[in-house]
């Protein structure tokens, strides 16, 4: 199988994975041959990449990291919350950084967020992804959900899976893991700001878009700021300092850490 971004699909094309829509309905099955109808309807749900059977690529077997319901699920309501949000929020897309950060800080951005919850929704399927990852030696197989057709959902249940399994390995508390997978969950959140042609553009982009982009971490802490109360607080500030470098190069704040997660000798790899 792999990934096709909704342009490069034709007639024909088989899907590899079922489709659902945001409310868990069932869309298309595996296997269902796409038609012209087929691909409006996908459009027309904001559907922009999904995956499809390949012939030489289809005995490539891809492991399952988590379990397809929980892959389903955590899709589900991933997808939900930003198409929530991106809705909420459309007017502010490709704006000024500065120019939003002043509306997240306002009295009319934060009366309409005042009474939404953007971790409820996650946080028993959280607790699943734990326990499902429980265990884990290693980070074999991570990155292997590859069948969301929404580019920042797929990599929001990457990431969080990574980090789930990194928490274990580093010993962190119960606690402290749940708020870095929920935290993982939604760290790109401020890239909603950010429309898809700037975001997937190739080649160079303009000082603008740049800034629009190095903006995402803090406009998506503001954004997290405004819904959540203090216990989340550190959840909210994986979104703020998910690019930031031990080495200080990282942004939007350089800071320097001393950090390292050191491999056990039975780790390593053969020389
Ligand atoms: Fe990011």
């Amino acid at each position: 199988m792999r990934l096709c971004r909704i342009d490069d699909l034709q007639s024909g094309m088989m899907l590899a994975g079922n489709l659902y829509l945001d409310d868990g309905r069932l869309l298309a099955s595996n296997g269902a041959a796409l038609t012209a109808d087929g691909l409006n309807t996908l459009r027309g749900h904001g559907f922009t990449r999904v995956a499809i059977h390949e012939h030489g690529t289809d005995d490539i077997e891809i492991p399952l990291v988590i379990s397809e319901g929980l892959q389903r699920d955590l899709g589900m309501r991933t997808r939900q919350l930003f198409n929530f949000l991106r809705r909420k929020l459309a007017g502010y897309v490709d704006k000024p950084p500065t120019v939003i950060l002043a509306s997240l800080r306002g009295p009319k951005v934060a009366q309409e967020f005042a009474k939404v919850d953007l971790y409820g929704p996650l946080e028993g399927l959280t607790d699943s992804l734990l326990v499902e990852v429980a265990g884990r030696p290693n980070l074999d197989g991570l990155g292997a959900v590859r069948r969301n057709d929404d580019l920042h959902v797929e990599h929001a249940i990457n990431v969080s899976m990574a980090s789930s399994v990194l928490g274990y390995q580093t010993r962190l508390s119960g606690q402290r893991r749940i708020e870095l997978a929920l935290g993982e969950l939604r760290h790109d959140v401020g890239m909603i700001f950010v429309s898809n042609d700037t975001a997937e553009k190739p080649g160079r982009l303009t000082v603008a878009e740049m800034s629009r982009i190095l903006a995402h971490p803090r406009l998506g802490y503001a954004l997290l700021q405004l819904t959540t109360s203090s216990v989340w607080y550190v959840s909210n500030h994986v979104a703020l300092q998910h690019h930031e470098r031990q080495d200080g190069q990282g942004y939007p704040r350089g800071l320097f850490g001393t950090n390292r997660v050191e491999r056990i000798e039975t780790e390593l790899f053969d020389p």
